[in-house]
């Protein structure tokens, strides 16, 4: 197998359970941790705009730990020489997948038309994968919805989805929710709109070639393989964020890895090294701490720890020592 087909195939896999997308919350801290819970699931950047990436500061939006893998940069933009050349900067920056947006509804999104509004223009997102296939060899995917505003029929849904196949789309990953662009704010968009899951569902048996995977709502592990039966993949966002420990029995429930899961302690322990080097290069201890809030979620002590991170991460000169301090005393061995 070349280098270049084992990531493939390793990223197939890892597509089974991935972390979803979402600004502010999986930059390169939450995924070098969330990395220490599960080896094998696939995360997500956080959106990155092409406007950004192209006129902004590149190393800020692109950096990541070689840690993360894999991993895959999300794109918000629909220009497709743009969009290319943006792909190429990710893969050669060493992303295993490029994504595109297509599914937030977000106003400031849309007046720069991208994200779910694009669901209007199958031709012009199929334009932006055909343009950064030929830009890239790793795979370039696209994040939608199952509809927009009055464009929500099963048929436009299609042909969105045949349009993108066409164009070369490697994975389609879908939040089995409509959006509506006027009248709902984003964080109203991702509850209010029913899930429909049937809908994915359909898709898979009219697009079996075809990899898809399922978002929206998915809170536990036991629901991910169920859905696993009979889809590519499971995207999960929120659950994963406030409960990371949710994904803790991934690697050895979904992907067959029997290397014992690390305990919550061993997860703080492995951080705080890497905490350490980036308080070093400058990080404020408040930008990497505020993503391990819900690690200790449901367990004694579980409230002390996130009020103690809260009350002094941000802190003039505050350092790992909050973090291990926050913690809440590890259990003793058995039979110790
Ligand atoms: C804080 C936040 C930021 C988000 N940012 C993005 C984003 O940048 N790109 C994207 O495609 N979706 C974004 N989303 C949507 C998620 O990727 C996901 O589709 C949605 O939360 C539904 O999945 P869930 O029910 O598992 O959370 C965001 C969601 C949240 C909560």
């Amino acid at each position: 197998m070349t280098p270049s087909n084992a990531r493939k195939t390793r990223l197939t896999k890892a597509r089974k359970i991935a972390v979803a997308p979402m600004l502010d919350w999986t930059d390169r801290h939450f995924r070098f941790f969330l990395r220490l819970i599960t080896r094998h699931s696939l995360l997500y950047t956080e959106m990155v705009t092409t406007g950004a990436l192209l006129h902004g500061d590149r190393e800020r939006f692109l950096r990541f730990d070689p840690a993360e893998h894999p991993v895959a940069l999300q794109l918000g933009g629909s220009d497709p020489v743009e969009m290319a050349r943006c792909a190429r900067l990710g893969a050669n920056w060493g992303y295993d997948e490029i994504n595109i947006n297509v599914g937030c509804p977000s106003d400031r999104v849309q007046n720069g038309r991208f994200g779910a509004c694009l669901m209007a223009e199958p031709g012009l997102v199929a334009d932006c994968v055909a343009a950064m296939k030929d830009a890239v060899t790793v795979p370039v995917t696209v994040k939608t919805r199952i509809g927009i505003d009055d464009r929500d029929s099963y048929g436009e849904l299609v042909d969105f989805v045949g349009t993108q196949a066409a164009a070369g789309c490697d994975a389609l990953i879908v939040h089995a929710r409509k959006a509506w662009l006027k009248g709902l704010s984003p964080k109203e968009n991702r509850d209010v709109p029913p899930l429909r899951y049937e809908v994915v569902q359909q898709l898979k048996t009219d697009f079996p070639d075809l990899t898809i995977s399922i978002n929206g709502g998915i809170k536990t592990l036991i629901e991910a393989a169920d859905f696993l039966t009979t889809l590519d993949g499971v995207m999960i966002g929120r659950e994963a964020y406030h409960n990371p420990w949710m994904l803790a029995q991934a690697d050895r429930v979904v992907f067959g890895d029997d290397h014992p899961p690390l305990t919550r302690h061993e997860v703080l322990d492995r951080f705080l090294p890497y905490a350490q080097r980036e308080l070093a290069a400058g990080v404020p201890l408040s930008a990497m701490s505020r993503h391990l809030l819900g690690l200790f979620q449901g367990q004694p002590g579980g409230r002390a720890w996130r009020r103690r991170i809260s009350e002094n991460a941000h802190r003039p000169g505050a350092g790992i020592e909050v973090l291990s301090t926050a913690a809440p005393r590890a259990d003793p061995p058995l039979g110790g």
